[in-house]
């Protein structure tokens, strides 16, 4: 209540303010076009009153804009940018990355600890530290440690989709990939059997789950961020709900404290943040920041990598002819490797495997837009032809719309169309900067490797155990549900899995 009591004069006090004594001209005297403004809200009224998401804006603007290689607008009074052209984009995530390194995010460190030290809040020197003391987990070499791991997870899930009590009816694919994502990071970060398959939810899930979650409060809290974040920073709004914040510190610093009583060692992440904190000494690396990493994996890893396997699977499910395919390069490679348990090395072989979670990634890119901070000032190319060079001052959020790039026909011919070939001996041709699942650049997903090698090893272990076929209880064609922080499908997305 106080929040919606402290958002309503907040802001009518500042819309006065800004109606009588500011106008926006901000981006007219730069030359750069933007929609229709609304004098109190500039371009987020339909966001503010719950209408429209921020993706659905950024997507409406991608498409009327199309002309343009970028389009301005206003969160409130306070100008922003969406880019269009995949070469500015290039520019801004990897060429001049150091005018954009920021994810535009403040955190509170006392009010959000756990993600104070997360590489994707972070900024500056504070970033680099970051994200290189979580680095050696994300290599080569650690993934052929883990994917073991995620595969005994793989055999686990098969076996529970054996349970007719549980497949009849068809079977909702977010939901079970949540229990094997959380299992597979339960397993690789903290050695611990989070028994998701056991109970139709656990508390792992539960908590992580809030921090996405979209009822009023939440939404509310993100909308005010968004669009007021200093009005969201003054009401000390955090980022994780208290709840989850509590019940992961606890069982985090359980898990350490065990491991060092007992002396246990084991091939995982938290083994090699404790390795890093004896080498660099408690006063760098400190027990607050050490949690801080190990929930940066537990959470950057769970729902991210769990939406994109279960849109992996739907369209495995309703691409029958690609899922023969895709069955027999798996089961052509499986006969190389040891006991039904693939080798790490092993995937590289399988392109159309590669190909098809490429495109699947296209069709469904579970985070839908990057936001960046411009933090250095960067000169645009004109908007128009014969306009003025625009100079982007520090402190201007910088929208990159991926959905709607991935949606461009002008970059993916019949964008509509699944086709995991667009994806192979053509992926040197797909122009950078229009294909960013992962992102790219030097901020470009940590676990990027580790979300793949998830993925591949449920996809594989149950292809080869099931035919898989879209149930009908799922919505055609699909409709992409904007509202959640990250994609899903509205409806859910069911599947049958018929035992081969
Ligand atoms: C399919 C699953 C995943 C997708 C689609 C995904 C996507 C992304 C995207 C789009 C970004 C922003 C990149 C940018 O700003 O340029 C990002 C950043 C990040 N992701 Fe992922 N991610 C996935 C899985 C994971 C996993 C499994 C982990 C950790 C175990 C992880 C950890 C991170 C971190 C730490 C960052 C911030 C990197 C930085 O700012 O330096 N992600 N991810």
């Amino acid at each position: 209540m106080w929040i919606l009591v402290g958002l309503l004069c907040s802001v009518i006090t500042l819309s006065w303010y800004l109606l009588f004594i500011k106008k926006f001209s901000y981006w007219k005297e730069r030359g750069v076009l933007h929609p229709p403004i609304s004098k109190l809200f500039g371009n987020v009224k339909q966001t503010v009153f719950f209408q429209q998401s921020d993706g659905e804006l950024y997507h409406e603007m991608y498409q009327k804009y199309s002309q343009f290689p970028y389009v301005g607008f206003y969160r409130i009074r306070k100008p922003a940018i969406l880019l269009r052209d995949p070469e500015l984009i290039k520019d801004v995530l990897i060429s001049n990355f150091s005018s954009f390194s920021d994810n535009g995010i403040d955190i509170d460190g006392s009010n959000d600890p756990l993600i104070a030290n997360n590489p994707f809040f972070t900024s500056g020197s504070e970033w680099k530290t970051n994200r290189n003391y979580v680095a050696p987990s994300f290599t080569t070499k650690q993934m052929k440690l883990y994917f073991p791991l995620m595969q005994i997870v793989a055999k686990r899930l098969v076996r529970y989709l054996e349970d007719s009590r549980i497949s009849s009816g068809g079977i909702e694919a977010q939901e079970l990939c949540e229990k094997y994502t959380m299992d597979v990071v339960g397993t690789c970060v903290l050695g611990l059997d989070a028994k998701s398959f056991d109970s139709s939810t656990t508390d792992y899930i539960r908590f992580a789950k809030q921090i996405f979650s979209t009822d009023l409060v939440t939404t509310i809290n993100f909308i005010l961020r968004s669009v007021a974040p200093s009005i969201a920073h003054f009401l000390k709004i955090p980022y994780i709900p208290k709840g989850t914040t509590n019940y992961y510190q606890t069982i985090i610093a359980e898990t350490i404290k065990y491991r060092k009583e007992n002396n246990v060692i084991r091939n995982d992440f938290l083994n090699t943040m404790m390795d890093l904190q004896e080498k660099l000494g408690s006063d760098n690396l400190t027990g607050d920041k050490l949690s801080g990493h190990i929930f940066t994996f537990l959470i950057d890893g769970f729902l991210t990598t769990s939406s994109a396997l279960a849109f992996i699977l739907y369209e495995v499910g309703a691409n029958i002819d690609f899922q023969e395919k895709l069955r027999s390069e798996i089961e052509s490679k499986m006969r190389e490797g040891e006991k039904g348990i693939m080798d790490y090395e092993t995937l590289h072989d399988l392109t159309f495997f590669t190909s098809f979670i490429n495109e699947a990634l296209r069709v469904h890119p579970v985070i839908a837009f990057l936001t960046k901070r411009c933090t250095r000032e960067f000169v645009l190319p004109p908007m128009i032809t014969n306009g003025k060079s625009v100079v982007l001052q520090p402190g201007i959020p910088v929208i990159i719309p991926t959905f709607s790039l991935h949606y461009d026909s002008a970059h993916f011919s019949d964008p509509i169309k699944f086709d995991p070939h667009r994806f192979d001996e053509k992926y040197d041709k797909i122009k950078k900067g229009s294909y960013i699942p992962f992102g790219e650049g030097p901020r470009m997903c940590i676990g990027q490797k580790f979300a793949l090698a998830g993925i591949k090893a449920a996809v594989i272990h149950i292809i080869l155990n099931y035919d898989i076929r879209v149930n009908n209880k799922t919505k055609t064609p699909l409709e992409h549900n904007w509202q959640d922080m990250l994609l899903s499908a509205n409806g859910g997305l069911w599947l049958d899995f018929i035992k081969r």
